[in-house]
Formats: C-alpha cells, structure tokens, sequence
C-alpha cells in the first residue's frame, strides 16, 4: 500500500501542472490523487470524493478557476475536512486576493508568486541591500519571461520590488521612470519573448558602481518541487492568514514561523 499523501492539482493539464505530475511520481512524502483541468466540475460528486481523500491541494490553474476550487474547498471545510491549499496562481484581482485571504483565515493557505526558494532568499538579499545601499543608489527590476505569459510586470518582479521599497521606505512604479528620478521610488519593468521561464535583476545603480542580483530558473520543475514542499511544510502550519514562501524561509534559516507574513 502506498503510504503517500495523496495530493489533489488544479490545472493539471498546463505547464507547471506537467510537472507537478512528473515530481509527485518520484516523491518520497506525496502522490497524485486527484488531477483536475477545465473540463473537470468540482460540483460533480465523484470530484468531490476523490478531493476528501486528499491531504491537501497545489493549485496551478489560472484566476478564473479560484471561485470553483475555493467553494469545492468551503463545501469540504463544513463537512469538517479543511484542506490545506497551496497556490501559485498570479494575476488575481482584488476580488481574487480578497477571497483567498478570506480562506487563508478559515484553514491553511498559502500562496507565492514563485515557488523557488532561490526567490524567496533574493527577496530578502533585495531588502537588506536596499536598507544598506539607501537612496543613492536607484532600483530598476527587470524580468524576462515567455511570450505566453499573461500578466506583466510578473508577480515575482512585482514582490521583489515591494522588498526593495520597503528596505529604504519608497514606493513600487510600472509606468514609465518620471523624470528627475525619485530616489525613493523603485521601478519595475517587463520582456516577453520565446520560451524563457523566468529570468529577475534587480539593479542597484549608484554613481560609480552597480550590483545586480539576478535569479534565473532553469526550467518549470523548480515551480514544481517548491510547491510541494511548501504543502508538506504547510500541512503542519494552521489557519490565521496568508503564509507566503517567507515563512518557509524563516523556518530553514532558523527563526520562527509562528505567525504567517504573506507572500
Ligand atoms: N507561483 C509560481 O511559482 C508560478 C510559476 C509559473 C507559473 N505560475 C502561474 O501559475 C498559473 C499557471 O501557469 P501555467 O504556465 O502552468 O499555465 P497554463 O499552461 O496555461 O496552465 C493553466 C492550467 O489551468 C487549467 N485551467 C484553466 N481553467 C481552469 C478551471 N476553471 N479549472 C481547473 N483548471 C483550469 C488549464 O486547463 P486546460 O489545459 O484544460 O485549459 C491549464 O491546464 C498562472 O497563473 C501562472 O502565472 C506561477
């Protein structure tokens, strides 16, 4: 018998769902139990079933899937069964944000742009140099990504450019730079093009130096195997709020995640 937990994915059929698939075949702590795509109706009871026996959820589908996959969620909650979700959804809307922080209150959620790790610690590289550079040097976040992907700036460049504001107390911009530049500002722009899966800079430009720190993934799985470790970490965490890979962070690096931090 398999003593895995069984892992219910949204939006099994798409990129990072392929991989999810291909990493929960060889994982040591979880498998696949539950695969669902557009076609599928989590109303349908047989759905429903299936998703009960799970441990918990990896949500890779796209915004518009969230209201089913939350209510399916909700429906199981009351029966007393509340799964931990994982998601990685970006490009939710206000409403979005709105319905899965309500959720994350309700039973353990947690959410991140990107689910490398490697991000995760650039994030907090990217406030430290921020704090230590201060306001005479610019910042300038830059990503690169396919040109199948929908949002821009992405949710990644956008998170790395909050943690760059907050280290010096300015606030984030897409529109084009205005002029003087405004050392507290820090601004964030996008490429599309090919099949790039992720690339970040953030550029520290001073008047006579420049530190980049840039973090480039290599392929979908990182997404993937991020993923389900931030479910086996979260399947012991309880509800309250959002948790973010941060918290993750702050139990590898030795502090306490006792109270989630967001994404
Ligand atoms: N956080 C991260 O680390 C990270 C990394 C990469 C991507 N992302 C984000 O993750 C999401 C998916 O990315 P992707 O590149 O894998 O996209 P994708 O290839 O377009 O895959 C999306 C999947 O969602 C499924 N889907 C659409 N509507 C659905 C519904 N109502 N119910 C269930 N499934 C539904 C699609 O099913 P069909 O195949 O049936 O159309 C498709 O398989 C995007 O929001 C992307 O920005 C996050």
């Amino acid at each position: 018998m398999d003593a895995r937990g069984a892992v219910a994915v949204w939006g099994a059929g798409g990129r990072v769902g392929r991989e999810l698939l291909s990493a929960l075949a060889a994982h040591p702590t979880l498998r696949l139990g539950l695969a669902v795509g557009r076609a599928q109706d989590p109303r349908d009871p047989a759905l429903r079933a299936a998703l009960a026996g799970c441990v918990g959820v990896v949500d890779f589908s796209l915004p518009e899937a969230q209201p089913a996959l939350l209510s399916a969620l909700d429906a199981l909650a009351a029966e007393g069964r509340a799964l931990p979700l994982v998601t990685g959804v970006t490009g939710l809307d206000a409403a979005g944000w709105g319905a899965l922080e309500a959720r994350a209150r309700r039973a353990p959620t947690l959410h991140a742009a990107n689910f490398s790790l490697g991000v995760a610690l650039l994030a907090r590289l990217t406030a430290q140099a921020s704090r230590a550079l201060g306001p005479s040097f610019d910042v300038e976040v830059f990503e690169l990504h396919h040109r199948q992907k929908r949002d821009a700036p992405s949710g990644t460049a956008l998170h790395l450019a909050r943690a760059a504001a907050e280290g010096r107390g300015g606030s984030v911009s897409d529109a084009p730079t205005p002029l003087p530049r405004d050392p507290a500002l820090v601004h964030v722009s996008a490429g599309r093009g090919g099949q790039e899966v992720g690339e970040h800079t953030v550029f520290f430009l001073g008047e006579a130096e420049r530190l980049e720190l840039t973090h480039r993934a290599a392929s979908r799985a990182v997404f993937a195997h991020g993923a389900l470790r931030a479910l086996d970490w979260l399947r012991a965490r309880p509800a309250g709020a959002l948790w973010g890979l941060g918290d993750l962070l702050d139990d590898l690096l030795g502090g306490a995640a006792g109270a989630p931090r967001g994404p």
